[in-house]
C-alpha cells in the first residue's frame, strides 16, 4: 500500500494526513502552534513553531509508504529568511494581520485600479506584499541584504518546501502567487511595477509553477520523497470539492470562511469587492474564480473558548444556541481584525448590537454562530449581483460539522447547503494534486465522480423571517461601519 501525505499547514495547526489509492483518509496527525497578538490588530506566528510542528505531524503519521507529497497552507502569511542560513528574519506576519493599513490607505488614489487589473486582488493589508515591504524596512539591514541577493520571500508553502528540500527548491505555485498582491494573474508572472512600488528585489521571490508540478525533493527524511502538489488551503478544499466546473461554488468554515465560485478560463472582475484569484493551474492553465474572503468564522468560537472563556469545547455552542431566548436578537459582527469582503474596512473591530438585560451566554453565543451565516449572505449576495447563478453551495471544514450551524446557513442564504461525506477537502485537494502528477490518481472528471453527499440542509426558515433577520444584520454592520 502506497500513500499520498497532504500537509496542511494552517492558520492555527499543522495537521499530516495519510490519503490511501481512494483518497480515503487513514491516518492523521494535528498540533496547534502559538498565536502572537503584538498590538491591535497584529498577528504572527514564529516560523520555526510552524516548521516544527509540521515535522512533528510528518513523523507522527509516518512516512514509511508515501509516494509524494502534497502541501496546503494558510495564504498570504509571509516570511522571508536567509537564503545562507534558512533562518527567519522576522517573525511570520499572518494574513489577518492589519498593521500595512494606513500604507494601503495612502497608496489607494494611485494604485487601487492598477493593482486591481493586475493581480485581482484589492489593495489591502491581507495579501502579502504590504507585509514584505513592512518587514524590509523595519528589521534592520534588511533592505540591504535583500538587496545583494541575500533574502528570499515566501508563503508559507514555499518556505516549508525550501526547508524541506535543503534549500534546493525555491518555488511557489499559481494559487499562492496569486494571494501575494505582486502577481499578474493574466500574464502568469511577477509585476515588475509592483515589486518596485513595494521595494522588493526580484531575487527574493520563488518560481512559479503549476498546482501539480515538480517542487523538488525532501533531504530530511530517511529517504527522498517527491513534493508534486500544491495550493492555498482555500484553492485546495476547491479542488477537493471537485468545483471543476463554472458556476460551481464552495464555501470553507476553518478559522476564516471563504468562498470560491469557479469562472472557468475567465478571470472576472467583480463590480462588488469580490477577489479575482486563481483556483488551480494544472497544464500550464489557470482556471479562475471569484472569492469571498471573511477573516472571523470559526474563529468567533475560539474567541468564545479563549477569549471570554463562556465554554470550554466549540461542540458545546450548538446546545446554547438551541437553548438561547428565541425573543433576543443579538447581532454579533466578529471584526476582531476588520472586516473583509465586501467591505474591506481594516479600521473598523468588532460590536456586539442589541444586548438587554436579558441577554446571557446563550445568545451571545447563538449570535456569533450566526454572525458566520449572515457574513456569507454578504458574500453571497456579492456573487449574485457579479452573476453567480448557483443553486447551491458546497461547504466544508470544521464549522461544516455543525447541523445547526449549517442549517441555519441554508435558512439565511435561502439556497440548499451541501455537505459532503469527506470533509477534509482542503487536505484531499492538496494529496489529489499530487497524486495527480504521479499518475496515482484519475484526472479530474474522473475524480468529481467521487464526490458524494452527506447531508443536504436546505432552507426551512420562513423567507420573511430570514429577510427581517438579514436586514437587521444589515443595520448592523451600517452602524459600525458609519
Ligand atoms: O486567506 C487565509 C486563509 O488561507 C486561511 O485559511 O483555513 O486558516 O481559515 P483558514
Amino acid at each position: 500500500m502506497t500513500y499520498i501525505l497532504a500537509i496542511d499547514q494552517g492558520t492555527t495547526s499543522s495537521r499530516a494526513i495519510l490519503f490511501d489509492q481512494d483518497l480515503k483518509p487513514q491516518a492523521q496527525a494535528q498540533q496547534e502552534f502559538g498565536q502572537i497578538f503584538p498590538k491591535s490588530g497584529w498577528v504572527e506566528h514564529d516560523p520555526e513553531e510552524i516548521w516544527q510542528s509540521t515535522l512533528d505531524v510528518c513523523t507522527e503519521v509516518g512516512l514509511d509508504q508515501v509516494a509524494a507529497i502534497g502541501i496546503t497552507n494558510q495564504r498570504e502569511t509571509t516570511v522571508i529568511w536567509d537564503r545562507h542560513t534558512g533562518h527567519a528574519i522576522f517573525n511570520a506576519i499572518v494574513w489577518q494581520d492589519r498593521r500595512t493599513g494606513e500604507y494601503c490607505d495612502s497608496l489607494r488614489d494611485e494604485w487601487q485600479e492598477k493593482i486591481a487589473d493586475k493581480t485581482g486582488l484589492l489593495l489591502d493589508s491581507y495579501f502579502s506584499a504590504t507585509k514584505v515591504n513592512w518587514i524590509l524596512d523595519h528589521v534592520e539591514g534588511a533592505r540591504t541584504r535583500a538587496d545583494a541577493g541575500d533574502l528570499l520571500f515566501g508563503t508559507i508553502d514555499s518556505f516549508l518546501i525550501w526547508r524541506m528540500t535543503g534549500g534546493a527548491s525555491h518555488v511557489t505555485d499559481a494559487t499562492n502567487a496569486a494571494r501575494t498582491m505582486l502577481y499578474n494573474i493574466h500574464d502568469g508572472c511577477w509585476d515588475n511595477a509592483l515589486l518596485e512600488l513595494f521595494g522588493i528585489p526580484e531575487s527574493m521571490m520563488p518560481q512559479v509553477l503549476d498546482s501539480a508540478a515538480d517542487f523538488g525533493t525532501t533531504t530530511i527524511f530517511d529517504r527522498p520523497i517527491p513534493i508534486t502538489g500544491v495550493a492555498g488551503d482555500q484553492q485546495a478544499a476547491t479542488v477537493g470539492q471537485a468545483c471543476f466546473r463554472p458556476g460551481m461554488m464552495k464555501s470553507t468554515y476553518g478559522t476564516g470562511c471563504f468562498a470560491l465560485m469557479n469562472t472557468g478560463d475567465t478571470p472576472v472582475k467583480s463590480n462588488n469587492r469580490l477577489l479575482t484569484t486563481i483556483a488551480y493551474q494544472l497544464n500550464g492553465k489557470p482556471t479562475y474564480a471569484l472569492e469571498g474572503s471573511i477573516f472571523i468564522a470559526g474563529a468567533v468560537v475560539q474567541w468564545l473558548r479563549d477569549g471570554i472563556q463562556i465554554i470550554e469545547n466549540a461542540a458545546e455552542t450548538t446546545d446554547m444556541a438551541l437553548a438561547a431566548n428565541p425573543e433576543e436578537q443579538v447581532y454579533f459582527i466578529p471584526a476582531f481584525t476588520g472586516l473583509g469582503a465586501p467591505y474591506w474596512r481594516a479600521d473598523v473591530r468588532g460590536a456586539l448590537f442589541g444586548l438587554t438585560r436579558n441577554t446571557g451566554r446563550a445568545e451571545i453565543a447563538k449570535a456569533a454562530l450566526e454572525s458566520v451565516a449572515f457574513q456569507t449572505r454578504d458574500l453571497w449576495d456579492a456573487m449574485q449581483k457579479d452573476g453567480a447563478t448557483s443553486a447551491s453551495v458546497r461547504v466544508d471544514g470544521g464549522m461544516a460539522n455543525s447541523d445547526w450551524t449549517m442549517q441555519n446557513l441554508a435558512d439565511i442564504l435561502g439556497v440548499d447547503v451541501d455537505r459532503p461525506t469527506v470533509t477534509e477537502t482542503t487536505a484531499m485537494g492538496a494529496a489529489y494534486l499530487a497524486g495527480l502528477f504521479i499518475g496515482h490518481y484519475p484526472e479530474p472528471d474522473e475524480f468529481a465522480k467521487s464526490w458524494a453527499l452527506d447531508r443536504r440542509f436546505s432552507p426551512e426558515m420562513p423567507a420573511s423571517d430570514a429577510a427581517a433577520r438579514v436586514a437587521g444584520w444589515n443595520d448592523a454592520i451600517a452602524r459600525l461601519t458609519n
